[in-house]
């Protein structure tokens, strides 16, 4: 039972082509005319790259870096990225993680295209509507690719942008991930990374999530504001301090700060409570590393910010409405005993779908009966937190588009289906994704 439906759920992430059929993607590309205002080309390579410490590392890159190159690109633009592929035999794509792009451009294979093989192109066009913090990833047996470093940081900046005030911040980003068999890195970097910043200046500082597991980081020296969660801006955000800011796999926070004429370092906690990775802000370039702070709560989403209206009238029904319960379940896979990763009991492709028609307004209730978390990516929508654990969420609207449900937690989501395709909703532990936890979303 257990056994082959994981096999065809390996199956379909593959090169092989989805077997639904309901939606023809040919209909849901992004603008194929027209003169781009930004162009891009992304050469899917293997590279020994060596790392800030000194160390060696095998990998699979873009364009023979690691993590690949930024993509910058301003809010309202036509991107075009040109996909090669040297030499990953298994092919690649390009999924443009938390970006709403139309179903054909999300690079999906399996279901909104096919691998790209070695020696073959493939041209993503879409126009970049929100701007914010995202990241792009291979989304071809992404729980390898993505750990082999087949992945990079995509910044859309907001098009109204006063000149003036744009160019005086200082904008970073700080991406982790953690490479098979090697210690975590951010920015690819292995050991702490040490960035001058005169006192006085606004700094913000993109924080990205690229591994399988929730990961916990400390902003100490300055107070400072969370402005944004998964690339959505948060509403009024205060300004806090001591908060550990958690955040699950595949998701992005936004921080802002001032720089004070102390030095600010961006880390998480090695053995022994001190920082071995991160990101120093020095005003002087003295390297002088604050301390990280034990015992520090958690910064919270479901409280933070400020209420607003919301799109949705939450006292109409909802047109459609899901449970999804999370589970493992064990059984022979790939000739292992493994932990298969269920919904509702089942692994994918027999996982339920969620069917919707353009325009519904739908609701999912997820349920983490299991011991791991699970960040649920939605591809091509974001999702609305109304509530977790049964308490509505009292602070600014909570938009995600990867959801960290934590073992024994029940989230309810809702969002508008405005984006027509087949889509992906899976756990972004790749591991799991690949293991059972993924289902489809599809316009009927
Ligand atoms: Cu970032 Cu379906 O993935
Ligand atoms: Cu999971």
């Amino acid at each position: 039972g257990l056994f082959a439906r994981a096999q065809s759920a390996h199956a379909g992430h593959d090169r092989t082509a989805s077997a639904i059929q309901t939606v023809s993607v040919a209909d849901l590309t992004g603008p194929r005319e027209g003169e781009a205002d930004r162009q891009f080309t992304l050469t899917a390579q293997k590279a020994t790259v060596r790392l800030s410490s000194g160390k060696t590392m095998e990998a699979w890159t873009f364009n023979g870096q690691y993590p690949g190159p930024e993509l910058r690109i301003k809010q309202g633009e036509l991107v075009e990225v040109v996909l090669e592929n040297k030499d990953i035999a298994d092919g690649v794509t390009i999924h443009w993680h938390g970006l709403n792009v139309p179903n054909a451009e999300d690079g999906v294979a399996g279901a909104t295209q096919d691998a790209v093989l070695p020696g073959e192109t493939h041209v993503y066009r879409f126009y970049a509507n929100q701007a914010g913090t995202f990241w792009y990833h291979s989304h071809q047996q992404a729980s390898v690719q993505v750990r082999k470093g087949l992945f990079g940081t995509l910044v859309v900046e907001p098009a109204a942008s006063t000149e003036g005030a744009e160019s005086s911040i200082r904008d970073l980003t700080v991406i982790h991930h953690k490479p098979k068999g090697e210690g975590a890195t951010i920015n690819g970097a292995d050991t702490l990374l040490m960035q001058t910043v005169s006192p006085g200046t606004p700094v913000r500082l993109r924080f990205i999530n690229a591994e399988n597991m929730p990961i916990t980081y400390q902003l100490c020296g300055t107070p400072f504001q969370v402005v944004a969660i998964d690339g959505n801006d948060v509403n009024e955000p205060n300004l806090i301090a001591n908060q550990a800011l958690q955040l699950g796999a595949g998701g992005r926070y936004d921080l802002y700060f001032t720089m004070p004429d102390r030095p600010v370092l961006f880390a998480s906690a090695g053995k022994g409570k001190t920082a071995e990775k991160g990101l120093l802000l020095s005003p002087d370039g003295s390297g002088e590393v604050p301390a990280l702070q034990e015992g520090v709560p958690l910064f919270d989403p479901a409280r933070y910010g400020a209420p607003m209206t919301l799109p949705f009238d939450l006292r109409t029904p909802f047109d459609r409405e899901y449970e999804m319960l999370f589970d493992v379940a064990f059984g022979m896979y790939d000739g292992r005993f493994e932990g298969l990763w269920t919904i509702n009991g089942k692994v994918f492709p027999d996982t339920p779908m969620m069917m919707v028609a353009e325009g519904d307004l739908v609701k999912v209730t997820f349920v983490n009966r299991s011991f791991m978390d699970h960040p649920m990516h939605l591809h091509g929508h974001h999702m609305l937190v109304l509530t977790r654990n049964g308490k509505p969420v009292t602070g600014s609207p909570w938009w995600t588009d990867t959801l960290n449900v934590a073992p024994g937690e029940t989230y309810e989501v809702a969002f508008r289906a405005d984006n027509p395709g087949l889509w992906m909703d899976h756990c972004h532990n790749q591991d799991h994704a690949s293991l059972g936890m993924s289902m489809h979303l599809l316009y009927e």
